[in-house]
């Protein structure tokens, strides 16, 4: 599928929806506490909430969703509760997986993976093997993702790939090896949760993006409430340095 590689200097065509969504699903945690719940049980409701969003993706014909699920920060968080979210990130990979592939849904893991335990490393590796040849749509989980660990290991390899460039190197140098090369920059950002920050989610690709927060909290964010996301985008004109007269208009 062809597309702007970078949306910091070309103006994407004006689609009715947005290309590629990128999402914080972050109030798991508040969610459950509000109903005397067990923080887990508001993880848990989380994945019922990310089954919905794939399903809106699909019908809207939105291309790319990429979700962060647990940050390179999340460590930091009692043992219990990681293990948890381990365990359930085991138990979505067994048994969603299946019926991606049946939707045609590209399945991709973003993030430092070797932390993990072999036994979800087996997983991730075996999805995103059975899931390569879909095109529907491009789902990507960023699991022990940091924006800045992106950059890093990207700079990495590109030094490692051309140690010397006499011209110095370019921001299309770097870009084959970020973890996000096969996609867009993302077009909408959501975080829900009421916070309003990024976290050190996509850094290099939300260059440009538009961003909506939302106090819903994320196991509360329907497919009504992502509408209203996506009406709020196509409210927006996005000018990229330009004048509101430079835009191309169909209709103007
Ligand atoms: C987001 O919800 C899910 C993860 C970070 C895994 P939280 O667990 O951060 O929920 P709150 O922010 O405590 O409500
Ligand atoms: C950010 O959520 C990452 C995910 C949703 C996975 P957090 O709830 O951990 O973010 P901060 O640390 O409060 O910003
Ligand atoms: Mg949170």
């Amino acid at each position: 599928m062809a597309f702007f590689k970078s949306s910091t200097r070309d103006v994407p065509a004006a689609a009715a929806v947005p290309q590629h969504v990128a999402v914080i699903m972050d109030g798991n945690g508040r969610w459950a506490k509000k109903r005397f719940l067990p923080r887990v049980a508001g993880h848990v409701k989380g994945v019922e909430l990310v089954r919905e969003m794939v399903r809106s993706c699909l019908e809207q014909g939105i291309q790319y969703l990429t979700l962060f699920a647990f940050s390179s920060e999340n460590w930091r968080r009692p043992q219990e509760e990681v293990t948890l979210l381990m365990q359930l990130f085991v138990k979505a990979l067994e048994q969603e997986v299946e019926k991606l592939d049946r939707n045609g849904v590209r399945l991709r893991v973003i993030g430092d993976l070797g932390r993990f335990e072999p036994r979800l490393q087996e997983l991730i590796a075996k999805a995103q093997e059975q899931t390569a040849g879909n095109t529907r749509l491009d789902l990507t989980i960023a699991a022990n993702y940091g924006g800045r660990w992106d950059i890093m290991q990207a700079v990495n390899q590109m030094l490692a790939a051309q140690p010397d460039k006499r011209n110095g190197w370019q921001e299309a140098d770097l870009d084959p090896y970020l973890s996000m090369h096969f996609a867009p920059e993302p077009d909408l950002f959501i975080r829900t949760g009421g916070e309003e920050r990024i976290s050190n989610f996509l850094l290099w690709q939300l260059a440009y993006t538009e961003l909506y927060f939302t106090p819903t909290l994320w196991p509360d964010f329907d497919a009504v409430e992502f509408g209203k996301a996506i009406a709020s985008f196509q409210q927006r004109e996005r000018r990229f340095g330009r004048t509101s007269e430079q835009l191309v208009k169909p209709n103007a």
